[in-house]
């Protein structure tokens, strides 16, 4: 049976930006003349110099995408000068703060300038430059944009590292892009609970000598250690400095940031993206994938660790001027009404957040969600995992009580933006379904063997012409970006993801078809959380693999073989779990630890990852084929010892 069609509310239909034909022939500009089509598109940015081309790229013998490579522009007087002058009385911000009994911030655009501006100064005093990686661990809260956007004044890459990442993980994140400099607070609050930051980054930085200036943002009371020449407070700093600080003209082919993510094998990989690509991809992809309003107040949940938050709270959203939430917390403190409350109280219009937020809220029913006026709701929109159809009911009938069109957005920190969604007002919804591609996407669905399949069908998901949001390398690893994305199907860029395909051309994601998990939409590598367990020196071989979890979407199942001589026990699994815990951070805390005292083998040594698997996925009826183990008893043996309900 195919799954069930949504039309979108007939109200939410009316005067969109974007109706269903107009969808029809913009896509089919977008590809048909899409020289005119990008170059138009550029009206979007105010430039300096306007670019007289749009795309220059190729996939293959060797990868190479430029796009409106004679264009000059900044991002940040794209996303805050220009609206500084047109509406400056505009509100850009307002900050949210974790306990809703403190006083929350607002800055309008003129105000916003005056911040990025004396914030971009600081910078400079303390010895920031134009190319230079500046490295940002902050919490959720306005200073973080500020940081951005600042470097993006002057020219700095930034690389902002998620708040929720360990001492180590930062420090190789700063060593890897070769980071001086780097923004941070005394601590973050999380959900009634303090991260303790600066500590972090005391740790982190005694196991490298790289970093020479700390900037401190204050969030704490202020009593955090300070090391005499490298830490400096912002407000001490800032103090020195006025707030003129001119943008600096950049290349559009600029880097402009530098976020790392995981993949199926090595460590995290520093995703570079452009400044004039990106920023347009993004300014598009807010308006048309959100159909953004003059009077909307946009909340997306991300954080600015990730990608989404770095297009859908830093960039995207103030390339248009819109008015935005930025929320420190979590959506389960003090209560779990939290994002309700917050809805009510401002007035929020879009909502943008993950489906494991979803679910998790789902869990404690509808009395939450019901208890708060959501009448200012118009959009309702998830990212980061597939969302399974019962909680996209859930978000539509409870949350946007069936009046309000919800769009699923597939992308990833390699597309810099939306790429597959429905539109708002435009297309019927399918839940489950991401749906049709964004203007210039060619998605292409290919078996193993790399043949695209035509119509209805199921396979790996790839694009295949470049569009200006896409990343451009690895930092300092080309061949390692090409070999990742461009590799495996020649001439095409594979996002790594398993997708179906129905006869009106949407998009289903099934999910990863590589050995990355995505957990609570946290994307990471079992080779990273592998790497980890065999850093400790009780573990000799480690297989990490993914098994379905109702929350977080997929939980964490790690097999480990201790080292000849160490005990099997509860003891050692706890220890494993916080000693990955602290290897890489919370978010990768396992939630299995199954020790054994083998793996499954093949003959030639291979550890058999697709009976461990199922193992863990408790489909053990289904484990194939296992006449090729080594020792077949190995799989009864865990089986008979599986972790989980
Ligand atoms: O597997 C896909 C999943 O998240 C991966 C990208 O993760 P990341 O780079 O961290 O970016 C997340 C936020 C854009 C993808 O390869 N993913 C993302 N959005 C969806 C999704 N899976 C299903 N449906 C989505 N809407």
């Amino acid at each position: 049976m195919s799954d069930p069609v949504i039309p979108v509310p007939p109200t939410a239909a009316k005067d969109t930006n974007c109706s269903a034909s107009d969808y029809r022939d913009l896509y089919n500009h977008s590809l048909e003349k899409s020289e005119r089509f990008w170059l138009d598109q550029a009206d979007r940015l105010d430039w300096i110099k306007r670019p007289t081309v749009a795309g220059n790229w190729s996939y293959a013998p060797k990868v190479d995408i430029k796009w409106f490579e004679d264009g000059q522009l900044n991002a940040c007087w794209n996303c805050v000068d220009r609206h500084a002058v047109a509406t400056p009385d505009k509100t850009a911000l307002i900050f949210e703060p974790d306990d809703p009994a403190s006083d929350g911030r607002r800055f309008t655009y003129a105000q916003l300038k005056d911040e990025v501006a004396r914030f971009a100064n600081v910078m400079k005093t303390l010895g920031v430059a134009r190319g230079d990686r500046v490295t940002i661990y902050m919490p959720m809260v306005p200073e973080a944009v500020f940081a951005m956007l600042a470097c993006a004044r002057i020219g700095a890459v930034h690389s902002v590292v998620f708040g929720g990442f360990s001492p180590h993980a930062l420090r190789d994140r700063i060593e890897d892009c070769e980071s001086d400099f780097l923004v941070t607070a005394d601590i973050g609050k999380r959900g009634g609970k303090t991260v303790p930051l600066k500590q972090n980054v005391d740790a982190a930085l005694s196991e490298t000598p790289r970093v020479k200036s700390v900037l401190v943002v204050q969030v704490g009371d202020g009593s955090a250690a300070m090391t005499d020449g490298r830490d400096h407070w912002l407000h001490d700093v800032s103090a020195g400095v006025d707030n003129d600080c001119p943008c600096a003209p950049m290349e559009a082919e600029d880097p402009l940031f530098i976020l790392y993510t995981s993949g199926s094998t090595g460590k995290p990989k520093g995703v570079l993206h452009t400044t004039g690509g990106y920023l347009l991809w993004t300014a598009m992809t807010f308006a048309y994938g959100f159909d953004h309003r003059d009077d909307d107040l946009f909340f997306c949940t991300a954080d600015v660790g990730w990608i989404t938050g770095h297009s859908y709270v830093a960039y995207g959203p103030l390339a248009n001027g819109a008015t935005q939430l930025i929320f420190e917390g979590v959506p389960n403190y003090p209560a779990n009404d939290r994002f309700w409350q917050i809805v009510e109280k401002h007035g929020v219009t879009i909502l943008y957040t993950a489906p494991t937020a979803i679910r998790a809220l789902m869990a404690d029913g509808d009395a939450p969600v019901k208890k708060h006026d959501r009448s200012s709701l118009r959009l309702l929109g998830t990212v980061g995992e597939p969302i399974n159809p019962e909680a996209w009911r859930w978000y539509s009938d409870t949350v946007g009580e069936g009046r309000v069109p919800v769009v699923d957005t597939w992308w990833q920190t390699e597309t810099g933006g939306i790429m597959l969604t429905t539109l708002p007002g435009a297309h019927d919804m399918k839940p489950g379904w991401a749906g049709l591609p964004m203007f210039g996407i060619e998605p292409l669905l290919v078996d193993n063997d790399g043949k695209p399949l035509e119509g209805a069908a199921e396979g790996n998901l790839c694009i295949r012409r470049s569009w200006p949001g896409q990343a451009r390398t690895v930092y300092g690893n080309h061949a390692r970006f090409e070999q990742t994305y461009f590799s495996t199907y020649e001439g095409l860029y594979f996002s790594g993801d398993g997708a179906k395909r129905d006869e009106h051309g949407y998009y289903r994601i099934t999910g990863r078809v590589d050995d990355v998990l995505n957990v609570s939409g946290h994307r990471m590598g079992t080779a990273e959380i592998e790497s980890a367990l065999v850093l400790h020196p009780d573990v000799a071989e480690a297989a990490v693999v993914g098994f379905p979890h109702s929350v977080k979407g997929q939980g964490i199942y790690c097999y480990v073989t201790p080292n000849a001589g160490v005990d099997i026990s509860e003891e050692l699994e706890q220890t494993l779990r916080q000693h990955v815990r602290s290897e890489i951070g919370p978010v990768a805390t396992p939630d299995h630890i199954h020790l054994t005292r083998a793996l499954p083998k093949t003959r030639s040594g291979k550890i058999m990852r697709r009976i461990l698997r199922k193992i863990a996925e408790n489909e053990t009826s289904s484990l194939g084929d296992t006449s090729t183990l080594a020792d077949p008893e190995v799989v009864d043996a865990l089986i008979a010892g599986r972790k989980g309900d």
